[in-house]
C-alpha cells in the first residue's frame, strides 16, 4: 500500500480483530465489535508510518496485533517479507527481539521495585546477551546516553523521574536489544506539551542513527508532521486515507482527515483566534462496509464515502 519499489520491512494485509461476538448456550451472541477492519499497509525500512485517529479508532489494537500480543481475527502479518502470522510462542522469538512497543504511560510500564538501570538492562538477560555484570552495566550506561539520560541516573527508582525522562527510560529498554521496528503507541500523548517536542525529537535521533523504522501512533496530528514519512488516517477500525506526509497535509481528501486537521492548534495567535474547527459526526458518516481505498494521487489512497 505504500506503492514504492522498496521492500517493505512490515507490512499488514487485510488485518481484523473482532471483540465479543462469541456465542452463547442461551440468548443472542454478544454482540461483535469490529476493532480492526480489515486494516492494510506497508512500512518501509527507516521510515515512519503516523496512526491517527480519535481513542477507539483501533490504533492500539492495530499495533498489539501487527505485535501479535494478541492473535488477528484474520488477515496477515509479513516481516522482511515472511508471514509470520500464528507462527505460535517459539517460531516468534527472533521477532520478538526485533520488534519492540512503547506505551503511552511511561509510569505504568516501569517496574517501582527495580532500580531504571536493572529495568533497561533485564531485556539483555532475558535474551541471555547481558555477559558478565561489568558489560551489562556498560551497555546500559550506553543506553541511557544514547537516550539522553545520566547514566548516573541509573541506580535511581523511577519515581524519582520525570514524565519526560521516565518515557526515555521505556525507550532505552526498547532499543536494548538492537531492533530494527518500534510501535511507539501515544508516546508522547501523556507528556507536558513543553516535553513532546524533545521526545519527537529524540525518535527523529534515533531513527537517524540506528535506521529504526517506526508505526508512530497519535490521537491527532500535531507534531505528526514532525516525524513521520507517511500518514494513515483511522476511523472505527477502518483507515480513512493514508498518504505520503505532505499529501495528508496539504491535500486531505477525506472529510475525517480534514475535521483532524483543523483541531491543530496554530502557533500565529492572529490565525488561531480565526482558527474554526471542521465538526465530523462519525455515527452519521460511517463508512460503508464494501467501501474501498481509490487512488487519489502518488501513492496517496482515500476510503470511497
Ligand atoms: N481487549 C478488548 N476487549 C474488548 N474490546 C476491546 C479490547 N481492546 C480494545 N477494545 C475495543 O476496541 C476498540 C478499539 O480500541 P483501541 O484499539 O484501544 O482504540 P485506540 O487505540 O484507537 O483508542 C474500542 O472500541 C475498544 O473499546
Ligand atoms: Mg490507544
Amino acid at each position: 500500500m505504500n506503492g514504492s519499489n522498496v521492500k517493505p520491512l512490515v507490512s499488514v494485509q487485510n488485518l481484523r480483530k473482532t471483540y465479543g461476538g462469541e456465542k452463547r448456550l442461551f440468548g443472542a451472541p454478544t454482540p461483535a465489535l469490529k476493532a480492526v477492519n480489515n486494516v492494510s499497509f506497508d512500512i518501509a525500512p527507516g521510515e515512519t508510518l503516523g496512526l491517527v485517529g480519535e481513542s477507539g479508532s483501533g490504533k492500539s489494537t492495530t499495533g498489539r496485533v501487527l505485535l501479535q500480543l494478541e492473535a488477528p481475527t484474520g488477515g496477515d502479518i509479513f516481516y522482511k517479507g515472511e508471514n509470520i502470522t500464528g507462527l505460535g510462542k517459539a517460531g516468534l522469538k527472533p521477532y520478538r527481539r526485533d520488534m519492540q512497543i512503547i506505551f503511552q504511560d511511561p509510569y505504568a510500564s516501569l517496574n517501582p521495585r527495580m532500580t531504571v538501570g536493572e529495568f533497561v538492562g533485564e531485556p539483555l538477560e532475558v535474551h541471555r546477551l547481558a555477559g558478565s555484570a561489568r558489560e551489562r552495566e556498560d551497555r546500559v550506561a550506553a543506553l541511557f546516553a544514547k537516550v539522553g539520560l545520566d547514566p548516573s541516573f541509573m541506580k535511581r527508582y523511577p519515581h524519582e523521574f520525570s514524565g519526560g525522562q521516565r518515557q526515555r527510560v521505556n525507550i532505552a529498554r526498547a532499543i536494548a536489544l538492537n531492533p530494527a521496528f518500534i510501535v511507539a503507541d501515544e508516546p508522547i500523548t501523556a507528556l507536558d506539551v513543553s516535553i513532546q517536542a524533545q521526545i519527537v525529537n529524540l525518535f527523529q535521533d534515533l531513527q537517524d542513527e540506528l535506521g529504526l523504522t517506526y508505526l508512530f501512533i497519535a490521537h491527532d496530528l500535531s507534531m505528526i508532521r514532525y516525524l513521520c514519512h507517511r500518514v494513515a488516517v483511522m476511523l472505527r477500525g477502518r483507515i480513512v486515507e493514508i498518504g505520503p506526509c505532505d499529501a495528508i497535509f496539504e491535500n486531505p481528501q477525506h472529510p475525517y482527515t480534514r475535521a483532524l486537521l483543523s483541531a491543530i492548534p496554530v502557533p500565529d495567535p492572529d490565525v488561531e483566534r480565526n482558527r474554526r474547527p471542521l465538526a465530523f459526526d462519525v455515527d452519521a458518516n460511517l463508512p460503508p462496509e464494501d467501501a474501498m481505498l481509490r487512488p487519489v494521487g502518488d501513492r496517496h489512497f482515500v476510503l470511497e464515502v
